[in-house]
């Protein structure tokens, strides 16, 4: 190959493989709907007229949560093969630790308890932050 050829090539390459990395992933996707919601209900938590808008937004981050329980980190490729089972194993219990806290979160709206919403919030904030460290690719 020509070395003029060999540089053109390599050229595209660098310019189509960080175009490939930011591309949203099906599961980057379904948690931007879970932010996207639950920034909404941190919102309107204390406004009661919101209060059925409020729980359906829980609703709609959970089954976000559960489609995206289905795939695996892109990170994954990252780890080891003998890691690997370990990882994903981990990155589902934390899927299901968030199911469980948005079960509760719809649980304290349902019940008017502004106060209790707010702190489960910023619980799941907390979590997101851990969970993004272990488990998002950088
Ligand atoms: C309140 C909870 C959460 C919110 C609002 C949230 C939000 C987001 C958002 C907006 C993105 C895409 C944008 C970005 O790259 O920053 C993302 C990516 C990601 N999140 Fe979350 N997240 C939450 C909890 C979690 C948990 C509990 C886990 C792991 C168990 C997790 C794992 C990931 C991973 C792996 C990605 C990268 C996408 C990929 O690998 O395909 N997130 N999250």
């Amino acid at each position: 190959m020509k070395l003029k050829h060999l540089l053109t090539l390599l050229a595209a390459f660098a310019i189509t493989v960080p175009a490939i990395a930011e591309e949203d992933t099906p599961l980057g996707k379904e948690m931007e709907k879970i932010s996207k919601n639950l920034k909404a209900v941190n919102r309107d938590v204390a406004d009661a007229s919101k209060k059925a808008d409020n729980i359906k937004k829980v609703a709609e981050a959970k089954e976000s949560c559960a489609a995206a329980s289905k795939f695996d980190p892109a990170k994954t490729k990252e780890i080891s093969a003998g890691e690997k089972a370990k990882f994903i194993e981990g990155y589902k219990a934390s899927m299901v630790e968030l199911g469980k806290g948005l079960d509760s979160l719809k649980a304290a709206l349902e019940a008017g308890k502004t106060d209790d919403a707010k702190a489960i919030i910023e619980k799941l904030n907390a979590s997101k932050k851990e969970a993004h460290k272990k488990y998002k690719a950088d």
